[in-house]
């Protein structure tokens, strides 16, 4: 008698959906599969396609820093190094009541923040899921739809919670819209391309913040828009806030990219400000974009080539393609899908189910990776309840080799963007914090262990002075931070008019 695989057990998964899993699997003589062998051949192809050497990950630091520094210098580049009139670091001092919404990849945010000062804090919110929809259709109507969870927001938790808002005295708001805006001013903002396979029209050219206000108009809610703000910038002030040697921020979620704060005399591009005082200013990298287009840079195989050439924006956010949570289930269901092809895998099973784009959730390469099981129970779930598919033991440790091989480049192309800014900046010898969120960073098992095994890598034991931490919400207590720090500037006469 061949043996059986039996098990059970469930899981939640970052959906909030409950998988459960009770296996008695088929014999494995049943179905033809493939052997250990075979699956040991086609990893060591899969592992010289996807591993980084350090040598290589030095020239991509390289190139990755005179892209930096050209962004700096010049107006629109593809990587646009993007002022955010953010100017210097909080005090930790900033108090008051703040609302903040934040318009994500997955999710719309809305929080109510009261700053207490000495790095406190304390926060309400409420969360909506955004639909595929509405991440197409008119622009406007994304902000009205902001502007109406807002407005209700502010009646149940303020309003009806007894909270006074006087007549004429708005409650101050920090937006944070985390997709690349060029700013003239902080309460500005022109959406230079959707990204994270949005698509909304009659936005791309046009003031984001204008619109949202418009739509504030029309649902009567009681707020002013002080701050337009990118998630990175919020993470940057908000880790600083608490965490003083913070100097870098990086947001590794559905898309990717580094804030930092840099020396005003540096931003070349930036001209002269007018009147007023200030040294530095938070810069919003839009580092995802880097190697866009000209594809010069990144290794990219076969499946990336393929995740680009079919998303909405083909050419375009290069490195955030290969590293983000929107597109990492979707390269490993691509080598998947060339093996089923090949006739290496499943032979004489239905596979409709694995071959739909985008069906294979990033969530399921952290299960897989973190499946503790010597038979790899989790696998065998993953595979039966969402695509009806049997697994033999050799497949399923390939499939675990392959996710640790999808997720390891995209831990190692982080550091190479992190090293880059720590190079151009100097901070190797003292080090420095780097505050991280993201689902990537705060789920994927030892995400944040491989981008620290990649700055070594880089920069020899030196690589160990610069620490990624888990960073405070920046989206929801960073725009708050922003709004404050922004109220207090023009306050104190700092560059009033931006
Ligand atoms: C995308 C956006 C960027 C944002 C990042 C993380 O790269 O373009 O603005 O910071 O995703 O959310």
């Amino acid at each position: 008698m061949p043996s059986s695989r039996r098990g059970s057990g469930s899981v939640v998964l970052p959906s909030g959906q409950t998988l459960a899993y009770h296996t008695r699997t088929q014999d494995e003589e049943d179905l033809p599969h493939a052997n250990k062998k075979t699956m040991a051949d086609h990893l060591r192809k899969y592992d010289s396609l996807f591993t980084l050497t350090p040598q290589r990950m030095r020239m991509i630091v390289e190139a990755f820093r005179d892209t930096l520094e050209t962004g700096l210098q010049k107006k629109c580049q593809i990587v646009p190094m993007i002022p955010t009139f953010v100017f210097g670091w909080p005090t930790g001092e900033e108090k008051g009541d703040f609302l903040a919404v934040d318009l994500g990849g997955t999710n719309l945010r809305v929080c109510l923040v009261t700053l207490q000062g000495e790095g406190k804090f304390e926060l309400t919110q409420s969360k909506y899921r955004l639909t595929e929809e509405q991440k197409q259709e008119e622009g406007q109507k994304l902000f009205d739809f902001c502007a109406e969870c807002l407005g209700n927001f502010v009646k149940s938790n303020i309003v009806s919670a007894g909270g006074k808002i006087e007549e004429g005295k708005n409650i101050p708001l920090g937006f944070t819209f985390s997709y690349p805006c060029s700013q003239e001013r902080i309460d500005h903002g022109e959406l230079i391309r959707w990204t994270k396979g949005f698509g909304a029209p009659n936005t791309e050219g046009h003031d984001v913040a204008a619109m949202f206000r418009e739509a504030l108009v029309k649902y009567e809610v009681p707020v002013t828009l002080e701050a337009l703000i990118n998630d990175t910038t919020g993470t940057l002030i908000a880790s600083h806030y608490v965490n003083p040697s913070t100097k870098i921020a990086v947001i590794f979620g559905t898309g990717c990219n580094a804030a930092y704060m840099e020396k005003l005399p540096a931003i070349e591009k930036l001209g002269n400000l007018g009147e007023g005082s200030a040294d530095e200013m938070a810069i919003n990298c839009e580092w995802g974009a880097f190697d866009s287009f000209e594809h010069e840079h990144l290794p990219r195989t076969t499946y990336d080539i393929i995740v680009d050439e079919t998303s909405n924006k083909p050419g375009e956010q290069s490195f955030e393609k290969l590293i983000s949570g929107r597109y990492l289930g979707e390269i490993l269901r691509l080598v998947i899908c060339e093996l089923i092809d090949e006739g290496v895998l499943f032979l004489g099973q239905n596979t409709y189910k694995i071959e739909i784009p985008y069906v294979f959730d990033t969530a399921f390469l952290s299960l897989m990776e973190s499946d503790p099981t010597d038979e790899l129970l989790m696998i065998i779930g993953i595979f039966t309840h969402f695509f009806a598919l049997e697994t033999t033991l050799a497949e399923r440790q390939f499939f675990k080799a392959l996710a640790k091989l999808v997720g390891r480049r995209a831990a190692r192309l982080s550091a190479c963007g992190i090293a880059a800014i720590v190079n151009k900046m100097g901070y190797l010898e003292d080090g420095c914090s780097v505050g991280a969120d993201g689902s990537l960073y705060n789920k994927y098992p030892g995400f944040a262990d491989r981008v620290h095994e990649g700055l070594v890598d880089i920069f020899g034991l030196k690589g160990k002075n610069i620490v990624t931490h888990h960073a405070e919400d920046g989206s929801g207590v960073g725009s708050a931070i922003i709004a404050a720090m922004t109220k207090n500037r023009k306050e104190a006469g700092i560059f009033v008019n931006v």
